[in-house]
């Protein structure tokens, strides 16, 4: 299975790739970033783009892939609506697009967010954004096309977050990660779980192309010891 791979560096980008080098059904990944993802492995190869909204350039690696994972995104904290848009929809369309050109049978998993809103006027700016790149890709002809919306996700294996703001928080919570599992077992995953499930969804499909953290927690099997 060739896996296409968006957000590479990021926390949860790394976590997936983890779990895609170690499973056996992956031959190859390909991480397209804007820098390269810092990881070194004979199945992995980093493509290195700046254009994110045209990626002619890069078009045949979209060839021959049997999954995209995007994990790429931002926060919203302080940005305007144009610029979360250009990067939430814009630049996950563009790729969608370039994917579907090049291997129509792929399927996209993408990264949304627990309280994602696929109302196209919600009030709340990310959700709303958010919600309309998941439309977006549901009305796309893929094999299949799978929305994750995690909440909180703890990282594993020394997954870091890109972000200054969740790795100060992630300092805070991590002690805590126990406690929060047995409290708000729905609410909660980890960077492995969440690579695990894409890559079940990947091989296997799932009964529901919209999947909350419950869902796609419960796709992962069985907690690792
Ligand atoms: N972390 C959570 O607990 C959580 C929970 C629910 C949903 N999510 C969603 O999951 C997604 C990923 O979150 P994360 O925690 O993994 O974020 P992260 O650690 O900040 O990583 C973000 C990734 O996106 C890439 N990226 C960001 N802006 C880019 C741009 N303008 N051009 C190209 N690449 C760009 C980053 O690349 P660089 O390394 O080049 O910056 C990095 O690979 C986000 O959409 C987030 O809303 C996260």
């Amino acid at each position: 299975m060739k896996i296409l791979l968006f957000g590479a560096s990021g926390m949860i980008g790394q976590g997936v790739l983890r779990e895609c080098l170690l499973d056996a059904d992956v031959s190859a990944v390909v991480a397209v970033g804007r820098k390269a993802s810092g990881a070194e492995h004979a199945k992995l190869r980093d493509v290195v783009h700046r254009d994110f909204l045209d990626f002619s350039a890069v078009a045949t690696e979209f060839a021959g892939v049997d999954a995209c994972l995007y994990c790429l995104g931002v926060s919203s904290a302080g940005m305007s609506e144009a610029d979360y848009r250009r990067i939430t929809l814009d630049f996950t369309v563009s790729a969608a697009k370039m994917l579907l050109a090049q291997s129509p049978r792929a399927v996209f998993v993408f990264v949304s967010g627990a309280g994602t809103d696929p109302a196209p006027r919600g009030s709340t700016m990310w959700a709303r954004v958010k919600g309309q790149a998941e439309n977006a890709l549901l009305a796309m002809p893929f094999r299949g096309a799978y929305m994750f919306r995690p909440a909180y996700i703890q990282p594993l294996h020394g997954v870091v977050s890109r972000t200054r703001l969740y790795r100060a928080l992630y300092a805070v919570t991590s002690p805590l990660y126990p406690l929060l599992k047995r409290a708000l077992p729905k609410y909660v995953t980890t960077t492995e779980r969440v690579g695990r499930a894409m890559l079940v969804v990947a091989k296997q499909g799932a009964t529901k192309r919209v999947l909350e953290s419950a869902d796609l927690d419960a796709l992962a099997g069985p907690p690792t010891p």
